[in-house]
């Protein structure tokens, strides 16, 4: 396929002493961009969701473990807070992980530097295998439904379930598009909408209420969706949302299609019962755009994740490979302990 066309957005990017971070709050209307000299500026990021998506802040928070040791700032703090800026995405404790073990084998900055890079190109290159992967499960002239962002914004570039619809339009196999709002954040409505009006692929937004009524409509065939955590019995933690549309795909016989790489893929957390939550303020619920939509004194609930169960889903794919209905026996297959 033609990545030029298809593969430009780059939200994440190293600057030789600092970290360029695209500003996702503020898309679509503006695209304004946060300089992050020190490890803190990225926490905030991440935790503010100014950079967001499983694999883009496990990414981000690499580059701000190089950025500390570059600046000679105290790694083990640093490191903390970073690990505890979000709890469901499994990509930046993955990152970080991954960092400490350099960090303990003596890498100098110049060494964590390289190692970051790897990471974020890493990345891009499990979207890209991915993308193949899953775009040969789609019949030819199939429609699909996606929800949240998945795509360059929230990964290295390219996307998992985007990069999905990506190379599926490319191949002729995806005719249809449409992309849940996902409220109460809107990363459908503001982010994947705007990421493929870039790519020049045709695309409908619905509200998420409207998805049972799509599905029943006969026009989609596969919902593809992305993953915050994956856990060692397919269950799969993402975006609020993404259990219903789960269960809704079940009961209408359109299949459920899961794609993350394998640092989304947490062997050591058993069910997604075991699979933290993030609760956010309820002020993102009771107001839109920082305005107060719902009645003073009205409370919310704001849970911005949920578990769909492997049961219902019908294929994850990662960059290893493909897992058709998943269970602890074919994760442990592919994946180990
Ligand atoms: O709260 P967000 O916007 O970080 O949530 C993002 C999602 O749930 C994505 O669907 C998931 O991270 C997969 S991104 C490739």
């Amino acid at each position: 396929m033609d990545n030029n066309r298809h593969d430009r957005i780059r939200a994440v990017q190293w600057q030789g002493d600092h970290l360029r971070l695209l500003d996702q709050r503020r898309l679509p209307s503006e695209e304004s961009w946060i300089a992050c000299r020190e490890a803190d500026q990225v926490t905030t990021a991440i935790r503010d969701l100014a950079v967001r998506g499983a694999p883009a802040i496990g990414i981000a928070a690499a580059w701000a473990v190089a950025l500390a040791a570059l600046r000679e700032e105290p790694l083990a703090p640093a490191l903390s807070r970073l690990r505890a800026a979000r709890p469901t995405a499994v990509n930046l404790m993955w990152a970080l992980d991954r960092m400490q073990r350099h960090i303990d084998a003596g890498a100098n900055p110049a060494a964590l530097l390289r190692e970051a890079q790897a990471i974020q190109d890493e990345d891009l290159a499990a979207n890209r295998r991915m993308g193949e992967l899953g775009a040969s499960l789609i019949a030819p002239g199939s429609g699909v439904l996606t929800h949240c962002n998945t795509g360059s914004l929230a990964t290295a570039g390219f996307g998992t379930a985007l990069g999905v619809i990506r190379a599926g339009t490319a191949a002729g196999r995806i005719d249809r598009v449409y992309a849940g709002e996902t409220r109460p954040w809107q990363q459908g409505a503001r982010l994947t909408m705007w990421e493929l009006m870039q790519d020049g692929i045709a695309a409908q937004l619905i509200a998420d209420s409207a998805a049972a009524h799509l599905m029943k409509s006969g026009v989609v065939q596969w919902v593809i969706v992305g993953a915050d955590r994956i856990a060692a019995n397919g269950d799969t933690a993402n975006k609020i949302g993404t259990y219903q549309l789960a269960i809704a795909a079940k009961y209408h016989g359109v299949k459920f299609m899961v794609v993350a790489p394998s640092s989304t893929v947490d062997m050591a957390t058993g069910t997604g019962e075991e699979i933290e939550i993030e609760l956010r303020d309820s002020a993102e619920l009771l107001g839109t755009g920082g305005v107060r939509t719902v009645v003073e004194g009205a409370q919310a609930w704001n849970p911005v994740f949920d578990i769909a169960p492997a049961e219902l889903i019908d294929v994850i794919v990662t960059e290893r490979g493909v897992i058709e209905r998943p269970n602890s026996i074919a994760m442990q297959a592919m994946f180990g302990c």
